[in-house]
């Protein structure tokens, strides 16, 4: 058990991390729980704290995009990527160098990178030797958390230091592409839309097929999940679908009938999917803490964050148990 400290010190953070103790970090996507991805006495300590399958790999957070060779090898798409879009909330899919250990890749010949945009976390990465693994902090199969409060809530006792970097501003987990054959494929929708991919390589972005064997996390069918039971829908049928349950609505910007307007929860009130996206994240763990019987969703605009949005409700809905 650890005394879980917060604070704003980068040194505190550095030399736990030094240490292969693993540290809570801010990102503008997610909060990250980051150790030193060389070494795996750090890395397994991730995991414990997540109880997060060892199948499961890692992304390795760098400071540059120039250090990205050291670790990967990159073709040209990939480069003129990580270009455009790092920092930012942007992962690519890489092969491997020897250097990156089978720990962190979960054996996969590829490792997932990523260069985040946050100052304090770019800083740390600065002053590091080494490049960070992270995944979101949060319990394996939870929402994961946008501010140090919920990276506490639920990894309290397990990690010692939670760097805390404020609210998330983009509230969504980074956009996993890989470039296959002169080909961008999409891992997972995230923080970056893909329509600002597509302008750049000026061609549609393919949409992966999920296979029942996952190589993500993000692909995991059940995910993200809330306590509370989720459905997503068109709201007004679910509502006489369940009339007579303690019901929480959680829509882009209507307010619906039959329902009262304290168990509305408005994500964007301007109809702004960023908005949206960075208020997903905090509502449904408010939703959480309330006893609701059921959380209805609406089906998002599916353009920009939109398409992140619903991915993140699909899996959250896949958990209900109905
Ligand atoms: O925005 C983000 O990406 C956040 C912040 C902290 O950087 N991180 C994050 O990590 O969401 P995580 O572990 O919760 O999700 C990363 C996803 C997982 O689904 C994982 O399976 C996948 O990336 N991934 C990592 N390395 C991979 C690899 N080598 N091959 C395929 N998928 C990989
Ligand atoms: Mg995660």
């Amino acid at each position: 058990m650890y005394n879980t400290e917060i604070g704003i010190d980068i040194d505190k953070a550095v030399a736990l991390l030094n240490a292969n103790e693993v540290v809570a970090i801010p990102t503008e996507t997610v909060y990250g729980l980051a150790g030193n991805a060389l070494k795996n006495e750090a890395v397994i300590k991730i995991f414990e704290a997540k109880k997060r399958p060892f199948f499961n790999p890692l992304i390795l957070h760098l400071a540059s995009v120039e250090l990205i060779e050291k670790f990967a090898w990159v073709d040209e798409i990939s480069l003129l990527l990580a270009q455009h879009f790092m920092p930012g909330p942007f992962t690519l899919l890489l092969n491997k160098k020897d250097i990156v250990p089978d720990l962190v890749t979960a054996g996969s010949a590829k490792v997932a990178i990523r260069i985040p945009n946050h100052s304090l976390t770019n800083q740390l990465l600065t002053q590091l030797k080494f490049p960070l693994a992270a995944p979101s902090a949060n319990p394996f199969g939870y929402v994961s958390p946008v501010s140090a409060k919920h990276v506490q809530q639920g990894l309290q006792g397990k990690i010692p230091y939670i760097l805390d970097g404020g609210n998330c501003n983009i509230g969504l987990e980074s956009t996993i592409v890989e470039v296959e054959n002169d080909n961008v494929i999409l891992h997972r929708a995230g923080g970056l839309a893909i329509e600002e991919i597509e302008a750049i390589i000026s061609k549609k972005i393919i949409v992966a097929t999920h296979h029942s064997k996952p190589q993500t996390s993000g692909q995991l069918k059940s995910h993200y999940a809330t306590t509370t039971d989720l459905l997503q829908g068109n709201v007004d049928e679910l509502i006489k679908k369940h009339q007579g349950k303690n019901i929480a609505i959680l829509s882009f910007k209507k307010q619906y009938d039959n329902v009262e307007t304290q168990n509305q929860f408005i994500l964007s009130p301007s109809e702004n999917l960023n908005e949206a996206a960075q208020n997903l994240f905090a509502t449904m763990r408010k939703l959480d803490e309330i006893n609701y019987d059921i959380i209805l969703a609406e089906v998002f605009p599916n353009k920009g964050l939109g398409l992140a949005i619903n991915d993140r409700l699909q899996r959250a809905q896949a958990s209900a148990k109905e």
